[in-house]
C-alpha cells in the first residue's frame, strides 16, 4: 500500500474504515492499560478517527499520525478546532493545545519524535498494510516506541484466500511474532461477518475482530 493508494482512497471518498462514532473496544478496553491522565498516546495510520478526540478527552497528550492532508484537514474541521500548523522534519504538525497529528509518513517517526509516547492505539493500522509492509512497520513501531510503552491493538480475521485487502487478515501468531518479547493479552473477540455485506459476499463465512493488550 503505498502512499498514493491511501491519497487515492480520501481523494475519492472511499473510507468505508471511518467510523462516526468512537470504537466500543477502545472505550471498553482502554482503561486496562491504566495510564496518567496526561500521558502521551501514539494514534498511528490515524485517518479522520474519532478515537483521537476520546483519548484527549481521557486527559492524554495524543499524537495521531496520518498520511493524507485531507484526512487530518477534515478530522479537524469536523472537530470545530483550529490547528496551529508547523513544519517539523518530514511531517506538518497540526496541533491544537494537547492534541497534535502529524501529516506524513510514519515510517519516518524516529525515537526522539516519541520520546514521550506511553502507549499506543492501533485501530485498522496494521490491518490497513500488506504483509511485508506488516513486518516493517511492527518492527519500527517497536524501534521508536520507548522501552515502557504499551498498547492496544484491533485485528481482523478471516479467509484472506476469499477477499483481497485491506483491511488484511492478521492472525494471533502473527501478532505475537510480531511482538515477540511483549506481554500479548487477547482481551476480546467478536464475529461481525453479519455486519459486513462485502465480506458475506465475497464468501467469507466467519469475520472477527480481536483485541489486544501489549506491554513489554
Ligand atoms: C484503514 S485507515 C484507518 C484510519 C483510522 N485508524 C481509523 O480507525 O479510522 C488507514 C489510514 O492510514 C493512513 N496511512 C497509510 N499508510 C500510512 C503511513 N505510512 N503513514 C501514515 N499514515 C498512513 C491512510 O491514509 C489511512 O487514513
Amino acid at each position: 500500500m503505498e502512499p498514493s493508494f491511501w491519497h487515492q482512497r480520501w481523494a475519492a471518498q472511499q473510507i468505508g474504515f471511518h467510523q462516526a462514532e468512537v470504537n466500543a473496544y477502545l472505550r471498553r478496553h482502554w482503561p486496562r492499560l491504566g495510564l496518567a491522565g496526561g500521558s502521551q498516546v501514539l494514534v498511528p495510520l490515524c485517518g479522520k478517527s474519532l478515537d483521537l478526540l476520546w483519548l484527549a478527552e481521557q486527559g492524554h497528550r495524543v499524537l495521531g499520525v496520518e498520511l493524507s492532508r485531507e484526512a487530518v484537514a477534515a478530522f479537524f474541521e469536523a472537530s470545530k478546532l483550529t490547528p496551529g500548523v508547523e513544519k517539523r522534519g518530514a511531517f506538518e504538525v497540526w496541533r491544537v493545545e494537547q492534541l497534535q497529528v502529524w501529516c506524513g509518513d510514519a515510517f519516518d517517526l524516529t525515537p526522539v519524535d516519541l520520546a514521550g509516547c506511553a502507549a499506543f492505539y492501533d485501530r485498522a493500522g496494521l490491518i490497513a498494510l500488506p504483509p511485508a509492509m506488516r513486518q516493517r512497520y511492527l518492527a519500527h513501531l517497536q524501534r521508536v516506541l520507548p522501552q515502557a510503552a504499551q498498547g492496544l491493538l484491533i485485528t481482523l480475521e478471516y479467509d484472506q484466500a476469499l477477499i483481497a485487502g485491506p483491511p488484511f487478515c492478521v492472525l494471533e501468531h502473527e501478532v505475537r511474532e510480531g511482538f515477540a518479547g511483549w506481554q500479548v493479552d487477547a482481551l476480546e473477540q467478536c464475529e461481525i461477518v453479519q455486519e459486513s455485506p462485502r465480506f458475506v459476499a465475497a464468501g467469507v463465512g466467519t469475520l472477527l475482530e480481536r483485541v489486544y493488550r501489549l506491554a513489554r
